[in-house]
């Protein structure tokens, strides 16, 4: 008899602990759309601002110094890591994804066959050699200002071309089309 409460308990245990996993997912989760949603509001009103008023090679800016400095701003403020990610990368320094990265934005570009983008996440407990951590990603649609330096040939004026050209020699973040991912915002917290 006293055999038997052993497993049992056993199983009570775990199920509580994965009931708890669940639990904390569903909070970071939330929590790490807020910051996205933040995060994503100020750069892309700061993006069309610019845009309306300075032009396009104004605009580079907010995409070059601003958007890393609200990550690090988010970082700071929340104690976790936030960043942006590609799989097709201008600045290979800032944007490189790591592999848990990497399978999570190959399977955005999967799951845009059925989905719309602007709603797309995934959050999970991830193992790591150095320990759990709670990962959360949100995938950046290419919007139509976008496509003035992340575009086709045929959207991206002369003088965008140029300053790429200039300072991002292994430039890979054109080609984009409307609605196509351009990336991810990455959310990573220690358990
Ligand atoms: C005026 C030009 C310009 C516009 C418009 C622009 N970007 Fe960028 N974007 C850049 C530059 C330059 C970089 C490289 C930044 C760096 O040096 O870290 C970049 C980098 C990025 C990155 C980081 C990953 C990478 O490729 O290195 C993401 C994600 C991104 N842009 C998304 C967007 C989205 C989404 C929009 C539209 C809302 C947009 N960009 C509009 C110029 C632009």
């Amino acid at each position: 008899m006293k055999k038997a409460w052993l497993p049992l308990s056993f199983a009570l245990l775990l199920s509580a602990s994965s009931v708890m996993a669940d639990d904390d997912v569903a909070k970071f989760q939330e929590d790490s759309r807020k910051i996205v949603k933040e995060m994503m509001g100020q750069l892309g009103s700061k993006v069309q601002s610019e845009m309306k008023a300075n032009g396009p090679v104004a605009t580079i800016k907010v995409c070059k110094d601003i958007a890393p400095a609200t990550a690090s701003d988010f970082s700071r403020k929340t104690g976790q890591r936030v960043t942006r990610v590609s799989l097709k990368v201008r600045n290979p320094l800032l944007g490189s994804p790591d592999a848990w990265e990497q399978k999570v934005l190959m399977d955005f570009d999967k799951r845009l066959e059925n989905e719309n983008p602007a709603n797309m996440e995934f959050a999970e407990v991830v193992t790591e050699p150095q320990g759990k951590y709670l990962r959360y990603m949100k995938a950046i649609p290419t919007q139509d200002v976008c496509l003035k330096c992340h575009g086709t040939p045929d959207t991206i004026a002369q003088p965008i071309k140029d300053l790429l050209n200039a300072e991002y020699p292994h430039d890979k973040a054109t080609g984009y089309t409307l609605g196509q991912i351009r990336g991810a915002i990455s959310i990573k917290k220690p358990l």
